[in-house]
């Protein structure tokens, strides 16, 4: 029996630059879906690239044929609507997993009105209602957000969370835990944080 084709959406951003080059690493078949071919130069290679956009409905179908197994992280104002394109799309397809990479604490009390939480939260409702066993990581802050906050001067990172605490995560561990959920057998309703 073939190996799980692996069809990664966000390929070329924090995460799946991590994500990509491991599963290939693992022996994993892979495909990465790309807006521009010359950013995925960078991944190096053992996988198949295609070109689509999630805000062009008409491209992601194509991508997903063949494909047993989904990574999604999208990025933007509209993250719901985008995902919800390859959500839908994929009800008709092959696939039978969907990992996707949402945030933390979208469910707290102060994250009600947070613009980019109801848009996570609406992205992760329209996964559910698939009906595709699925897998919602929720990472903590990513460490390579932090160079924006060094103040080289005073030689100290000032994060922008007043007397708050943080508890920062590297991309490449989150990248990690995408690699080991994709590799093992269907889990669905499981939530990471
Ligand atoms: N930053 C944090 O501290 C943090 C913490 C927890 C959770 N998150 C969540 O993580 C996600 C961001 O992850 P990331 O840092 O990997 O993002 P990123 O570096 O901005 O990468 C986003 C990826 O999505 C792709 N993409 C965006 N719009 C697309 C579209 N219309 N069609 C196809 N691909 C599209 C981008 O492609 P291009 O390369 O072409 O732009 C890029 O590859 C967000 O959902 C965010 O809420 C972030």
């Amino acid at each position: 029996m073939s190996k799980p084709l692996i069809l990664v959406v966000g390929a070329t951003g924090t995460i799946g630059s991590h994500l990509v080059p491991r599963l290939a690493g693992r022996g994993a078949r892979v495909r990465a879906l790309v807006r521009d071919p010359r950013k995925a130069a960078g991944l190096g290679s053992g996988f198949e690239v295609v070109t689509g956009d999630l805000a062009r409905p008409e491209t992601i179908t194509p991508a997903l044929a063949g494909a047993d197994k989904l990574f999604v992280v999208s990025n933007g104002t509209n993250i719901a609507e985008l995902e919800g394109n390859v959500y839908a799309a994929a009800r008709g397809s092959g696939v039978r997993h969907i990992v996707k990479l949402s945030g933390r604490q979208l469910d707290a009390d102060f994250m009600a009105d947070v613009p980019l939480a109801i848009n996570q939260r609406a992205a992760e409702a329209s996964l559910r209602a698939t009906g595709i066993d699925w897998t919602i990581i929720r990472p903590a802050t990513f460490m390579s957000n932090f160079p924006q906050w060094i103040d080289h001067a005073a030689g100290v990172i000032r994060l922008p969370v007043g007397e708050g605490r943080d508890t920062p995560t590297d991309p490449g561990d989150v990248a990690d835990v995408g690699v080991e959920v994709l590799g093992a057998p269907s889990t669905s309703g499981c939530t990471s944080t």
